[in-house]
């Protein structure tokens, strides 16, 4: 059926009619496009403050981009924010935030100096003046160090605490400009290892990623030669649930980043899965991940065919929902079945059997629905709160092995899944997030294709939500 909401809004007319009877109006979201240059071009306004240590990361990042940086004038900290630049070999210019004209792509903050809650006042002092001056589809990063490593100062740990509640409301402020808001926590040590993270969160491949929260911790120098523009060359991804929808997008994302993709799915999917394989130039691997042979398969196929593998997209998944009362005992074990038991065992196959490579990524696929809940989903949350659990879990194991391990939770996606949800239900998802509007598969893709990069090796351990900061949940 024709969605007549989304005529709608495809049209000046119909935009009019949606706003005179104050319902959402969403701003289109600008995702990557293969014609940009750059991960990022126009105005950036970067602050600090007082005794922060992100500023040389922030100007050698900034450095790589089309950007053009700027510094409020008469800042306390201006000459260190130019000093950082300087190192950086790049130019910040004065400007002015009450100037008539002054428009910002992004903005930057560097708030890991702020050790009490009264310094929190150095938020107000830099996004005052200049957070109605964000473009659409702008982007706000702070970055802050992680509270749970201020332990033996209190008073930090509840300042750096609290930048969270910062970055949720002015997510909420910003959103209906199609512009995001997100909190970096860069551990001591760890600062070169963020520049992934601040690509991402400024590029428009995070399109859809709002109010969320990011640990980096100390990762991996990169790979000499390491090209930001194919950054997955020369690895081999395994992505479950290939055939269709999110799962497709993910194999089409990491194809286009340079990966070769062994695209997996249920036998009864082979034809569609072959055509997403011809489509990237990857192979097939049509298997059931339930069945009791698959982790000896998939391993065995993996290391025959290419020795190994070093990204691991945990993507398939099924829902049974009925209320718990009226729910088949069948429903709740094929859930927990594909959803989750099925990864525990791929992951150990792999990993014992050193097929996934040291260095190797294992992205999970959670769901809004394991972390707030869902009527009719227990089956479901239990699943994908526990692909949740499986990351808390095993980050810090597999570390060890130099593996990093992470999900995304997706809120709502515009699939054949939810394009199937009735009318009113579906608007009421699709619109309860602060950017008024569903994500794309490809918005999941990217968040995927972020955290497999080998430039990403200090992000483990992290559930990023791919929701546009849906309403429900944290
Ligand atoms: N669409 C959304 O809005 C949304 C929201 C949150 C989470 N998710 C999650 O994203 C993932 C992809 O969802 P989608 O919307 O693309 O769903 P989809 O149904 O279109 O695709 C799922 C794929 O997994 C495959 N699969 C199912 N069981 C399998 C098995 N036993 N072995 C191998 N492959 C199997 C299916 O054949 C299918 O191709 C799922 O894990 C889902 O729970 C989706």
């Amino acid at each position: 059926m024709a969605d007549l909401y989304e005529s709608l809004l495809s049209n000046n007319v119909g935009r009019s009619l949606l706003n005179s009877l104050n319902l959402p109006v969403p701003t289109p979201l600008e995702r990557h496009s293969p014609t940009q240059t750059s991960f990022l071009s126009g105005n950036v306004l970067v602050g600090a403050a007082p005794g922060g240590r992100m500023l040389d990361v922030i100007a050698a990042t900034l450095k790589q981009s089309n950007a053009t940086a700027l510094v409020t004038q008469n800042a306390a900290n201006a000459a260190e924010i130019k000093q950082a630049g300087d190192k950086a070999d790049l130019k910040f210019t004065n400007v002015d935030p009450a100037s008539e004209g002054a428009r910002f792509k992004a903005l930057i903050f560097d708030a890991t100096g702020v050790e009490t809650s009264e310094q929190t006042r150095e938020l107000y002092n830099f996004f005052h003046p200049v957070i109605k001056k964000l473009a659409d589809c702008g982007r706000l990063v702070v970055i802050g160090t992680p509270p749970e490593s201020c332990k033996t100062n209190p008073r930090a740990q509840i300042a750096q605490r609290a930048l969270e509640g910062f970055i949720r409301s002015v997510a909420k402020e910003v959103g209906k400009k199609g512009a995001t808001a997100n909190l970096v926590y860069v551990a001591k040590q760890a600062e070169k290892s963020a520049e992934s993270a601040l690509r991402f969160f400024l590029s428009p491949k995070s399109a859809f990623v709002d109010a969320q929260v990011l640990r980096v911790s100390k990762g991996k120098a990169l790979p000499e030669g390491f090209n930001w523009n194919l950054p997955l060359a020369g690895k081999v991804a395994l992505v479950t649930g290939a055939s269709r929808g999110i799962g497709e997008s993910i194999a089409e994302v990491m194809a286009r980043d340079g990966a070769t993709v062994v695209c997996l799915d249920v036998p009864q999917a082979k034809e569609g899965l072959q055509k997403v394989a011809d489509r990237i130039g990857g192979s097939i691997l049509p298997i059931d991940i339930t069945d009791s042979v698959a982790p000896k398969t998939i391993a065995d196929t993996l290391k025959q065919q290419y020795g190994g593998v070093d990204i691991v997209v945990h993507n398939a998944g099924v829902t049974r929902d009925k209320t718990l009362g009226g729910m088949p005992e069948h429903f709740w074990d094929m859930v927990i079945n594909i959803n989750l038991a099925s990864e525990e065992r791929i992951n150990d196959a792999l990993v014992e059997q050193e097929v996934l490579r040291e260095g190797g990524r294992i992205v999970c696929v959670s769901s809004m629905s394991g972390i707030a809940g869902n009527f009719g989903q227990s089956n479901y949350a239990v699943s994908k709160a526990g692909v949740i659990g499986m990351v808390d879990a095993y980050a810090p194991i597999l570390a060890k092995k130099d593996i990093t391990i992470n999900a995304v939770a997706p809120g709502f996606i515009e699939t054949q899944m939810t394009a199937a949800i009735p009318f009113a239900t579906r608007e009421a998802g699709r619109r309860l997030n602060s950017l008024k509007q569903g994500g794309q598969p490809v918005d999941v893709a990217e968040t995927i294709a972020f955290y497999s990069s080998p430039a990403s090796s200090g992000v483990t351990g992290n559930t990023v939500r791919v929701c546009g900061q849906n309403l429900l949940g944290a």
